[in-house]
Protein backbone atom coordinates (compact mmCIF):
# COMPACT_ATOMS: atom_id res chain seq x y z
CA UNK A 1 0.00 0.00 0.00
CA UNK A 2 0.97 3.44 -0.62
CA UNK A 3 0.71 4.15 3.28
CA UNK A 4 3.83 1.85 4.18
CA UNK A 5 6.91 2.71 3.72
CA UNK A 6 9.22 0.48 1.63
CA UNK A 7 12.26 -1.34 3.66
CA UNK A 8 15.27 -3.23 2.71
CA UNK A 9 17.05 -5.03 5.47
CA UNK A 10 20.76 -6.89 4.86
CA UNK A 11 21.37 -10.05 6.97
CA UNK A 12 25.03 -10.52 6.70
CA UNK A 13 24.51 -13.24 8.64
CA UNK A 14 28.15 -15.20 9.97
CA UNK A 15 29.97 -13.30 7.52
CA UNK A 16 32.39 -9.98 7.52
CA UNK A 17 35.51 -9.37 9.41
CA UNK A 18 37.06 -5.58 10.29
CA UNK A 19 38.76 -5.66 7.26
CA UNK A 20 35.85 -6.84 4.95
CA UNK A 21 33.06 -4.78 6.97
CA UNK A 22 35.50 -1.47 6.64
CA UNK A 23 34.88 -1.46 2.77
CA UNK A 24 31.18 -3.28 2.67
CA UNK A 25 30.44 -0.22 5.26
CA UNK A 26 32.15 2.94 3.57
CA UNK A 27 30.42 1.43 -0.32
CA UNK A 28 27.00 1.41 1.96
CA UNK A 29 27.20 5.20 2.88
CA UNK A 30 28.77 5.80 -0.69
CA UNK A 31 25.71 4.31 -2.43
CA UNK A 32 22.52 4.26 -0.24
CA UNK A 33 23.65 7.71 1.82
CA UNK A 34 21.09 9.98 0.69
CA UNK A 35 18.29 7.35 0.05
CA UNK A 36 15.17 8.86 1.80
CA UNK A 37 11.96 7.13 0.76
CA UNK A 38 13.09 3.42 1.85
CA UNK A 39 14.29 2.48 5.44
CA UNK A 40 17.11 0.84 5.01
CA UNK A 41 19.18 -1.20 7.53
CA UNK A 42 22.00 -3.76 7.69
CA UNK A 43 21.88 -6.80 10.81
CA UNK A 44 25.76 -7.42 11.52
CA UNK A 45 27.37 -10.14 13.71
CA UNK A 46 27.76 -8.52 17.26
CA UNK A 47 31.07 -8.01 17.51
CA UNK A 48 30.75 -5.29 14.69
CA UNK A 49 28.13 -3.48 15.89
CA UNK A 50 30.61 -0.85 17.12
CA UNK A 51 31.73 -0.96 13.84
CA UNK A 52 28.60 -0.24 12.24
CA UNK A 53 27.81 2.44 14.71
CA UNK A 54 30.90 4.50 13.87
CA UNK A 55 30.89 4.04 9.77
CA UNK A 56 26.85 4.49 9.50
CA UNK A 57 26.23 6.88 12.27
CA UNK A 58 25.00 10.45 10.88
CA UNK A 59 23.73 8.12 7.37
CA UNK A 60 20.54 7.16 6.84
CA UNK A 61 21.62 3.71 6.85
CA UNK A 62 20.64 1.74 10.49
CA UNK A 63 21.89 -1.02 12.11
CA UNK A 64 20.92 -3.77 13.95
CA UNK A 65 21.52 -7.68 15.38
CA UNK A 66 20.51 -11.05 13.79
CA UNK A 67 19.41 -12.20 17.24
CA UNK A 68 18.57 -10.81 21.12
CA UNK A 69 18.06 -12.79 24.78
CA UNK A 70 14.39 -13.16 26.15
CA UNK A 71 16.09 -11.54 28.87
CA UNK A 72 17.27 -8.27 29.75
CA UNK A 73 20.38 -9.34 32.02
CA UNK A 74 21.83 -12.06 34.34
CA UNK A 75 22.99 -15.25 34.24
CA UNK A 76 22.32 -16.15 30.32
CA UNK A 77 26.23 -17.05 29.70
CA UNK A 78 26.39 -16.26 25.89
CA UNK A 79 23.37 -14.30 24.83
CA UNK A 80 23.39 -10.38 24.44
CA UNK A 81 20.71 -8.15 25.58
CA UNK A 82 18.00 -5.94 24.02
CA UNK A 83 19.64 -3.09 25.99
CA UNK A 84 23.41 -3.92 24.89
CA UNK A 85 21.96 -3.67 21.38
CA UNK A 86 20.77 -0.17 22.10
CA UNK A 87 24.34 0.73 23.70
CA UNK A 88 25.82 0.72 20.35
CA UNK A 89 22.73 1.93 18.70
CA UNK A 90 21.18 -0.58 16.99
CA UNK A 91 17.89 0.27 16.26
CA UNK A 92 16.27 -2.92 15.09
CA UNK A 93 17.19 -6.93 15.46
CA UNK A 94 16.06 -10.12 13.71
CA UNK A 95 13.85 -12.77 16.15
CA UNK A 96 13.02 -16.52 14.47
CA UNK A 97 15.22 -16.90 11.77
CA UNK A 98 14.77 -20.14 10.28
CA UNK A 99 18.54 -20.60 10.91
CA UNK A 100 17.75 -19.79 14.38
CA UNK A 101 14.46 -22.13 14.64
CA UNK A 102 15.87 -25.24 12.98
CA UNK A 103 19.84 -24.75 14.15
CA UNK A 104 19.35 -23.81 17.74
CA UNK A 105 15.63 -25.08 18.75
CA UNK A 106 14.10 -21.90 18.77
CA UNK A 107 10.42 -22.23 19.33
CA UNK A 108 7.68 -19.64 18.27
CA UNK A 109 7.06 -19.16 22.37
CA UNK A 110 10.97 -18.34 22.34
CA UNK A 111 10.12 -16.05 19.49
CA UNK A 112 7.91 -14.31 20.56
CA UNK A 113 9.36 -13.82 23.96
CA UNK A 114 12.81 -12.93 22.49
CA UNK A 115 10.74 -9.99 20.45
CA UNK A 116 8.86 -8.97 23.83
CA UNK A 117 12.40 -8.53 24.66
CA UNK A 118 13.45 -6.03 22.04
CA UNK A 119 10.32 -3.66 22.07
CA UNK A 120 11.02 -3.50 25.92
CA UNK A 121 14.79 -2.40 24.60
CA UNK A 122 13.46 0.24 22.09
CA UNK A 123 14.48 -2.35 19.43
CA UNK A 124 11.95 -2.85 16.10
CA UNK A 125 11.68 -7.06 16.16
CA UNK A 126 11.87 -8.05 13.26
CA UNK A 127 9.91 -11.48 13.40
CA UNK A 128 10.94 -13.76 10.47
CA UNK A 129 8.62 -17.04 9.40
CA UNK A 130 8.51 -19.55 6.86
CA UNK A 131 7.64 -22.49 5.56
CA UNK A 132 9.93 -26.04 4.56
CA UNK A 133 9.65 -27.16 1.43
CA UNK A 134 8.09 -30.13 2.80
CA UNK A 135 5.85 -28.34 4.62
CA UNK A 136 5.09 -26.29 1.35
CA UNK A 137 4.66 -29.91 -0.50
CA UNK A 138 1.94 -31.02 2.10
CA UNK A 139 0.06 -27.80 1.70
CA UNK A 140 0.30 -26.52 5.09
CA UNK A 141 2.26 -23.69 4.39
CA UNK A 142 -0.13 -21.01 5.44
CA UNK A 143 -1.21 -22.81 9.12
CA UNK A 144 2.54 -23.01 9.74
CA UNK A 145 2.93 -19.60 9.56
CA UNK A 146 -0.88 -19.27 11.04
CA UNK A 147 1.52 -21.15 14.03
CA UNK A 148 4.83 -19.33 14.20
CA UNK A 149 2.48 -16.10 14.80
CA UNK A 150 0.24 -16.64 16.82
CA UNK A 151 2.78 -16.40 19.90
CA UNK A 152 3.57 -13.34 18.77
CA UNK A 153 0.23 -11.78 17.98
CA UNK A 154 -1.00 -12.27 21.16
CA UNK A 155 1.68 -9.28 22.45
CA UNK A 156 -1.13 -7.66 21.61
CA UNK A 157 -2.37 -4.79 19.13
CA UNK A 158 0.46 -1.91 20.68
CA UNK A 159 2.90 -4.66 20.42
CA UNK A 160 2.58 -5.53 17.22
CA UNK A 161 2.13 -2.60 15.53
CA UNK A 162 5.90 -1.58 16.65
CA UNK A 163 7.49 -4.71 14.67
CA UNK A 164 8.16 -5.96 11.44
CA UNK A 165 7.53 -9.41 9.87
CA UNK A 166 9.81 -10.68 7.64
CA UNK A 167 8.24 -13.99 5.17
CA UNK A 168 11.23 -16.00 4.31
CA UNK A 169 9.97 -19.90 2.69
CA UNK A 170 12.91 -21.70 4.11
CA UNK A 171 13.78 -23.47 0.97
CA UNK A 172 14.31 -20.09 -0.91
CA UNK A 173 17.17 -18.74 1.51
CA UNK A 174 20.50 -19.14 0.24
CA UNK A 175 18.91 -21.68 -2.61
CA UNK A 176 18.89 -19.14 -5.62
CA UNK A 177 15.31 -20.43 -5.67
CA UNK A 178 13.13 -17.36 -5.18
CA UNK A 179 9.59 -17.33 -4.39
CA UNK A 180 7.19 -15.92 -7.47
CA UNK A 181 6.05 -12.69 -6.57
CA UNK A 182 2.11 -14.64 -6.77
CA UNK A 183 3.39 -17.07 -4.46
CA UNK A 184 5.04 -14.82 -2.43
CA UNK A 185 2.31 -12.42 -2.23
CA UNK A 186 -0.31 -15.59 -1.23
CA UNK A 187 1.46 -15.67 1.43
CA UNK A 188 1.90 -11.63 2.47
CA UNK A 189 -1.68 -11.61 2.19
CA UNK A 190 -2.39 -14.25 4.52
CA UNK A 191 -0.06 -12.53 6.87
CA UNK A 192 -1.31 -9.21 6.51
CA UNK A 193 -4.78 -10.42 7.58
CA UNK A 194 -3.69 -11.79 10.52
CA UNK A 195 -1.65 -8.93 11.48
CA UNK A 196 -5.18 -7.06 10.92
CA UNK A 197 -7.13 -9.44 13.04
CA UNK A 198 -4.56 -8.20 15.59
CA UNK A 199 -5.05 -4.71 15.14
CA UNK A 200 -1.76 -4.12 13.60
CA UNK A 201 -3.00 -4.28 9.59
CA UNK A 202 -0.20 -1.52 8.34
CA UNK A 203 3.08 -3.79 9.88
CA UNK A 204 5.54 -4.12 6.95
CA UNK A 205 6.00 -7.10 5.65
CA UNK A 206 9.31 -8.21 3.88
CA UNK A 207 10.30 -10.67 1.60
CA UNK A 208 13.40 -12.84 2.18
CA UNK A 209 14.80 -15.62 0.37
CA UNK A 210 17.17 -15.16 -2.97
CA UNK A 211 16.31 -11.64 -3.48
CA UNK A 212 18.75 -9.93 -5.76
CA UNK A 213 18.64 -6.58 -7.70
CA UNK A 214 17.14 -8.93 -11.14
CA UNK A 215 13.98 -10.27 -9.02
CA UNK A 216 13.55 -7.42 -6.38
CA UNK A 217 10.89 -4.81 -8.38
CA UNK A 218 8.83 -7.46 -9.25
CA UNK A 219 8.44 -8.70 -5.88
CA UNK A 220 8.24 -5.53 -4.01
CA UNK A 221 5.33 -4.39 -6.69
CA UNK A 222 2.81 -7.22 -5.20
CA UNK A 223 0.20 -5.50 -3.28
CA UNK A 224 1.58 -6.85 0.45
CA UNK A 225 5.40 -6.74 0.11
CA UNK A 226 6.60 -4.15 2.12
CA UNK A 227 10.28 -4.94 0.67
CA UNK A 228 12.92 -7.33 1.80
CA UNK A 229 15.00 -9.10 3.62
CA UNK A 230 18.67 -9.88 1.96
CA UNK A 231 21.00 -12.58 2.74
CA UNK A 232 23.58 -13.15 0.10
CA UNK A 233 23.02 -10.08 -1.80
CA UNK A 234 23.38 -7.75 1.57
CA UNK A 235 27.23 -8.32 1.17
CA UNK A 236 28.04 -6.76 -2.03
CA UNK A 237 27.37 -2.51 -1.73
CA UNK A 238 26.23 -2.83 -5.48
CA UNK A 239 24.12 -5.34 -5.45
CA UNK A 240 22.30 -4.53 -2.41
CA UNK A 241 21.82 -0.84 -3.67
CA UNK A 242 20.64 -1.91 -6.41
CA UNK A 243 17.76 -3.78 -4.25
CA UNK A 244 17.37 -1.01 -2.59
CA UNK A 245 16.52 1.20 -5.68
CA UNK A 246 14.02 -1.04 -6.67
CA UNK A 247 11.68 -0.08 -3.00
O1 LIG B 1 17.56 -13.31 6.28
C1 LIG B 1 17.85 -13.32 4.92
C2 LIG B 1 17.84 -14.63 4.31
O2 LIG B 1 17.68 -15.73 5.09
C3 LIG B 1 17.81 -14.77 2.86
O3 LIG B 1 19.07 -15.18 2.48
O4 LIG B 1 20.93 -15.40 0.91
O5 LIG B 1 18.65 -16.21 0.28
O6 LIG B 1 19.10 -13.76 0.42
P1 LIG B 1 19.46 -15.15 0.92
Amino acid sequence: SALRRKCVLGNWKMNGSLAANASLLEALVAALGKVQNVDVGVAVPFPYLAQAQQALGGSPVRWGAQDVSAHASGAYTGEVAGPMLVDFGASFVLVGHSERRSLHGETSDVVADKAKAALAAGLTPVVCVGETLAEREAGTTLAVIGEQLAPVLALGADAVKRMIVAYEPVWAIGTGRTASPEQAQEVHAAIRERLRQAGAGEVQVLYGGSVKAANAASLFAMADIDGGLVGGASLDAQDFAGIVAAA
